[in-house]
C-alpha cells in the first residue's frame, strides 16, 4: 500500500516544489536518489508521525528541505558524494586514523589548528572530530552541548567562514572533518526554548514541557540519572513558564521532543547545514536518548532508531558522501544496533563508539588481566557491512564502567565489588594503584561512578613523574602504547584523543573556575602545552617516547590491509589469562594474515606456541614483528612477550 501511496505523494510533492528553483539547478542525482529512497522515507515518516492531520503538509515540508539544501550543496561537495558513492566501503579502509581535540585547547581558535594541521600530519592524523564549535551560554554550555545556535560558531573561537576556510585545508590535504551535531537537546537559551518560555505554543511543542509533576514523576520511576551530582532528576521547574521541562543531562539542556515532525525537520535541516560546510563525517550526540517513552529507561527505544534511519535515508539524498557517527554510550548489545537492526548493511549509523572495548581495555589495565577482556570482545556483536567502530581509549568524556554483568561473574567477580575496585583503583584509591583518576557522576542511591582523568595520569604517568620513578615512567608509557596498538589493529578506524599522544597529564585549572568546578570531566580536556609538545623531537624525553612510538604505529598500521574493517578479526584464546591475541586477514589476499599479541601484566609472559599451530597460523615459523621487523624470541616452543609489549606479527 505503502508503495502506492508514496509514488503518487512523491509526484505530487515534487509538483508543488518551486519550478524556478527546479528549472536552474540540474536536480537529475537528487531525482534519482528521491525515488530510490523515497518509499523507505515515506514508511519510516509516516511510522512516526503519520497519525496526524496535517502529516502531508510535513511530509512536503521534508521533501522541500532535502531539495533546497541539495540545491545548496557546494558543487566540490556534490562531486565528493559522487565519488564516495562509487566506493562505498572508501571508510573501511586501514588508512583513516582519527583524533578528537578541540580547537580552543588544541590551538586557541579555528585559525590556529589550520595552522597546527601540519602536526597532526607529523603524527599521521587524518580524520579530525573537532569538538564542538556553535554558540553556547558561557558556564552552562556542557563543554559545547547545550547549543544556543546551531548555526553560529562561537565567537571566541571563530567564525563560519573559519570552518568553512578549515574543511577546504583539510580536504586538500585529504583530511577528514567530523562534527557535533547535538541531536537530543538545546540549551534553555537556544531560540526555540525562549519562544517556548514566553509562552509560545508552537514551540513549546518542541520540548517536553509539562503542567504539574504527574507525567515527569511517572517517568522518573524508569528513568536513570546521567549528571546525578550536578542534576539530579530528569525535570526542571521552569519559572517563567510555571511548568517542568524534561532535561535528561544538565538542567540546562532542554530534551527535545521528537514526536513532532518539526522537530524532526529543523534538526535534518541543521545536518544538512553543516554537511554542506564541508563536514564528511557528523557526530550524533546522545543519540540512545532520541525517543521518551513512560516505562522505559528512555533510552534505545525503538523509535529512536527509526528516528536515524529516517536521518540516513534523507542524507542518501541529499548528502550521500556524509558519514553520522553514533554517540550512545549504552549496553554491549544495544550499541551495535545503532548501525540498524537486522540489516545486512548499515541503515543508521555507518559509525558507532566502541564504548565497550574502550571499558573493557581500562579493565584490562587495572586488573593486568585479559579474561574479562577476551569474554566481552568475544560478545562483541559483528558490525555490519559498510559499517565501522570508532575504537578508542580516552575521549572528552568520563569512563563508565557499562559492562555485561553476567560477564563479570563469568570471570568470576561480583559486579558490584568489581566495579567498586574499578573506580578505587582508577581513583588511587586501591594498595598498590598509581592512578590518578577523579570520579564522576558519584550516584549515593545506586552507589554507581565512573572515572575521569587523562591517559597518562590514569597508566600512573603522574604518579611515575612526582615520584621520580623511571621504572614506573617507562612502564606508563609501554601502557599508553600498547592501549594504542590494540585500538589501530583492532578493525574499524582508531580515534586518538589530543594531549595523548605526549603524554597530556591531568589539568586541575578547572578548580578555579566557578562554572567547571563540579564536573570533573574538565580534567582532562586540557591546553595543549606546546613547549612540551616541542619536546617529541628530542630523543630520551617521555614526549618523544610516546609521539614517536604512535607516529611508527600509525605508518604500519596504514600499510597492513589485514587492519581494514571487513569483520576478519579472530580472537584467539592463549591459555594465559594477561594476554589479549588476535589475528586479521586481508579478505582480498587470505594469506596474508597478522597476529596481533597484547600483554597487560608488567613481567614478561609467554605464548605457546601450539596456539598459533592449531590455528593453521605461521606454520614456517618464521615471523617478524611489522613494527620493529625482528623476531620474537622463543623459548621452549614458547614466544616471549614482553612486559606490558605487544607484537603485529606476520609471516
Ligand atoms: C554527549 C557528550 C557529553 C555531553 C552529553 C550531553 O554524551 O559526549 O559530553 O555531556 O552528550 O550533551
Ligand atoms: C552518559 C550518556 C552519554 C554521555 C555521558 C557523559 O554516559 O549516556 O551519552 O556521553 O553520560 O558523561
Amino acid at each position: 500500500m505503502y508503495e502506492q501511496v508514496s509514488h503518487s505523494l512523491l509526484n505530487e510533492i515534487l509538483l508543488a516544489l518551486n519550478p524556478e528553483i527546479i528549472k536552474q539547478n540540474n536536480m537529475r542525482y537528487f531525482y534519482t536518489r528521491l525515488g530510490a529512497n523515497f518509499y523507505s522515507i515515506y514508511s519510516l515518516f509516516h511510522h512516526l508521525y503519520g497519525e496526524r492531520h496535517d502529516f502531508e503538509k510535513y511530509m512536503q515540508r521534508l521533501v522541500e528541505v532535502m531539495a533546497r539544501q541539495y540545491i545548496a550543496r557546494p558543487s566540490t561537495l556534490k562531486k565528493i558524494d559522487l565519488e564516495r558513492e562509487n566506493d562505498h566501503n572508501w571508510f573501511l579502509s586501514q588508512r583513516w586514523v582519527g583524533m578528537a581535540l578541540y580547537s580552543d585547547g588544541f590551538a586557541g581558535n579555528l585559525n590556529a589548528l589550520n595552522d597546527k594541521l601540519f602536526y597532526l600530519q607529523e603524527l599521521g592524523v587524518n580524520m579530525v572530530h573537532v569538538m564542538p564549535i556553535l554558540d553556547c551560554p558561557r558556564g552552562r554550555s556542557d563543554g559545547g552541548y547545550a547549543v544556543r545556535d546551531f548555526r553560529k560558531v562561537d565567537e571566541r573561537i571563530g567564525s563560519n567562514a573559519d570552518i568553512k576556510r578549515l574543511a577546504n585545508s583539510m580536504h586538500k590535504r585529504e583530511m577528514l572533518l567530523t562534527l557535533d551535531v547535538v541531536v537530543n537537546h538545546t540549551s534553555e537559551e537556544h531560540d526555540w526554548a525562549r519562544r517556548a518560555c514566553n509562552g509560545d505554543q508552537d514551540y513549546q511543542d518542541y520540548y517536553y514541557i509539562f503542567e504539574n509533576r504527574d507525567m515527569p514523576d511517572m517517568f522518573e520511576e524508569t528513568m536513570p540519572e546521567i549528571f546525578p551530582e550536578n542534576s539530579p532528576g530528569n525535570f526542571t521547574w521552569n519559572e517563567q513558564m510555571g511548568r517542568w521541562v524534561m532535561t535528561c543531562f544538565n538542567h540546562y539542556q532542554w530534551d527535545l521532543n521528537y514526536s513532532n515532525p518539526a522537530v524532526f525537520i529543523e534538526m535534518l535541516d541543521i545536518l544538512f547545514y553543516w554537511a554542506n560546510q564541508g563536514a564528511d563525517i557528523l557526530r550524533l550526540d546522545a543519540v540512545a536518548f532520541l525517543w521518551k517513552k513512560i516505562g522505559s529507561t528512555c533510552q534505545n527505544e525503538r523509535e529512536a532508531h527509526l528516528i536515524l534511519q529516517l536521518m540516513k535515508d534523507c542524507c542518501q539524498v541529499t548528502a550521500p558522501g556524509v558519514l553520522f557517527i553514533a554517540e550512545a554510550i549504552v549496553a554491549p548489545t544495544e550499541v551495535a544496533k545503532y548501525f540498524g537492526e537486522d540489516a545486512i548493511i548499515a541503515k543508521e549509523c555507518e559509525i558507532a563508539y566502541n564504548t565497550t572495548l574502550m571499558a573493557l581495555l581500562w579493565d584490562a589495565v587495572a586488573t593486568k588481566k585479559t579474561t574479562l577482556l577476551n569474554r566481552g570482545i568475544a560478545f562483541l556483536p559483528d558490525k555490519l557491512d559498510r559499517a565501522t567502530w570508532l575504537n578508542y581509549i580516552r575521549c572528552h568524556d568520563d569512563i563508565g564502567l557499562g559492562f555485561d554483568d553476567r560477564d563479570i561473574v563469568y570471570c568470576g567477580y561480583d559486579p558490584v565489588a568489581h566495579r567498586h575496585f574499578l573506580v578505587d583503583y582508577f581513583t588511587g584509591h586501591f594498595d598498590g594503584s598509581s592512578a590518578r583518576g577523579l570520579p564522576f557522576a558519584q550516584n549515593e542511591k545506586t552507589g554507581d561512578a565512573r572515572i575521569s582523568g587523562t591517559l597518562a595520569s590514569l597508566v600512573g604517568l603522574q604518579a611515575a613523574l612526582e615520584n621520580g620513578d623511571e621504572q614506573a615512567v617507562n612502564d606508563a608509557v609501554k601502557s599508553i602504547l600498547l592501549l594504542h596498538a590494540v585500538i589501530l589493529s583492532f578493525g574499524g578506524i582508531p580515534l586518538l584523543y589530543y594531549g595523548d599522544e605526549i603524554g597530556t597529564l591531568n589539568d586541575y585549572s578547572y578548580e578555579q573556575d566557578e562554572y567547571k568546578n563540579s564536573d570533573s570531566r574538565w580534567v582532562h580536556r586540557p591546553s595543549i602545552d606546546w613547549e612540551k609538545a616541542d619536546l617529541r623531537h628530542q630523543s630520551g624525553s617521555v614526549e618523544h617516547a610516546i609521539f614517536s612510538g604512535l607516529k611508527k604505529l600509525i605508518a604500519v598500521r596504514k600499510e597492513i590491509s589485514a587492519f581494514a574493517d571487513f569483520n576478519t578479526r579472530e580472537l584467539i584464546d592463549t591459555d594465559n589469562p594477561h594476554l589479549l591475541a588476535y589475528s586479521q586477514f586481508d579478505y582480498q589476499k587470505a594469506a596474508s594474515k597478522v597476529l596481533v599479541v597484547a600483554n597487560f601484566e608488567n613481567t614478561p609472559q609467554h605464548f605457546d606456541m601450539q596456539v598459533l599451530r592449531r590455528h593453521g597460523l605461521f606454520q614456517s615459523g618464521n615471523i617478524r614483528d611489522l613494527c620493529t621487523g625482528e623476531s620474537p624470541h622463543i623459548f621452549h616452543d614458547k614466544m616471549v612477550v614482553p612486559a606490558l609489549g605487544f607484537y603485529w606479527l606476520a609471516e
